[in-house]
């Protein structure tokens, strides 16, 4: 009998604000996550077939759950995994360098995977091609309220093409997509979740978020200093913008 109809018990959790839906669910006593989201979404960086996927290939490159079943119904995909423990990264932000740290390290170790082998991409071309999709289905975050205070656009068309035509060179890595709040810490060792829209991208898409995330818990500049300091290179604020202003209708 497939995991889906042997699930006991079901407890929707609050956290997500992506389209998906997640839920704390049973099995055997033992708990597990459900991930569904609708097939409109197929064929963007939301899908949970995408993520299933991903987890499988990461499965012996990084610690991320255990796909347990990936099916569809009629109209959605949907996702069992295995539960990863530990405390959420942004349990740590009241000690600054402990979590500045655990984002380096997290950065570092999404680097040290070989991209020449990665079927999955998330670069730029397709990014863009994703969020036409999005707004001409009336699916992506247009309502300015929910942007940035920094970001300088209302106009979700004008948005756009300014993403289009401003876009940056991209230098390629393996990279999450949606770092900041989206992994745990046990025993000093990291553990990822939300993985659709992992791939190869720009390396300063990871970075970006780390620095957004940075900067909204810490008004002190400093610390935007020493988490460069920590990575090892110099920023590169146009690039930074740029996948901060990506992120906005997503
Ligand atoms: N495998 C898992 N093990 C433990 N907790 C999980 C797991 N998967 C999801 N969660 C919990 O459910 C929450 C939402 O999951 P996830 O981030 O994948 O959904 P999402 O809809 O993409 O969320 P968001 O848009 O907020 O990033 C997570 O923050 C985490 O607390
Ligand atoms: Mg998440």
């Amino acid at each position: 009998m497939k995991y889906i109809n042997r699930i006991t018990s079901v407890e929707k959790s609050l956290e997500g604000m992506s389209p998906a839906e997640v839920y704390k669910c049973r099995i055997d006593e033992t708990t597990y996550y459900l991930k569904t989201i609708n097939k409109v979404f197929s064929q963007t960086t939301y899908s949970v077939k995408r993520e299933a996927a991903v987890m499988r290939w990461l499965t012996d490159k990084l610690n991320v759950p255990e796909v347990l079943e990936y099916g569809e119904t009629e109209d959605s995909e949907y996702l069992i995994m295995s539960e990863i423990r530990g405390r959420h990264i942004d349990d740590f932000a009241e000690t600054p360098l402990q979590y500045i740290s655990y984002l380096v390290k997290a950065i570092k170790q999404l680097w040290s995977i070989d991209i020449s082998q990665c079927n999955f991409s998330s670069r730029l071309d397709m990014r863009l091609q994703e969020l036409d999709y999005l707004l001409q289905r009336n699916l992506a975050d247009v309502d300015a309220v929910n942007w940035q205070d920094t970001t300088n656009f209302t106009k979700p068309e004008e948005l756009y093409l300014w993403l289009c035509n401003n876009r940056p060179p991209e230098e390629l890595v393996f990279s999450h997509g949606d770092i900041g709040a989206n992994f745990f810490v046990a025993d000093g060792e990291i553990y990822f979740y939300d993985l659709a829209r992992c791939g190869i991208a720009d390396k300063w898409q990871d970075i970006a978020f780390c620095v957004r995330d940075i900067r909204d818990y810490y008004p002190d500049a400093n610390y935007e200093r020493i988490f460069f300091e920590m990575l090892g290179i110099e920023p590169d604020y146009p690039k930074i913008d740029y996948y901060i202003l990506l992120d906005e209708m997503f």
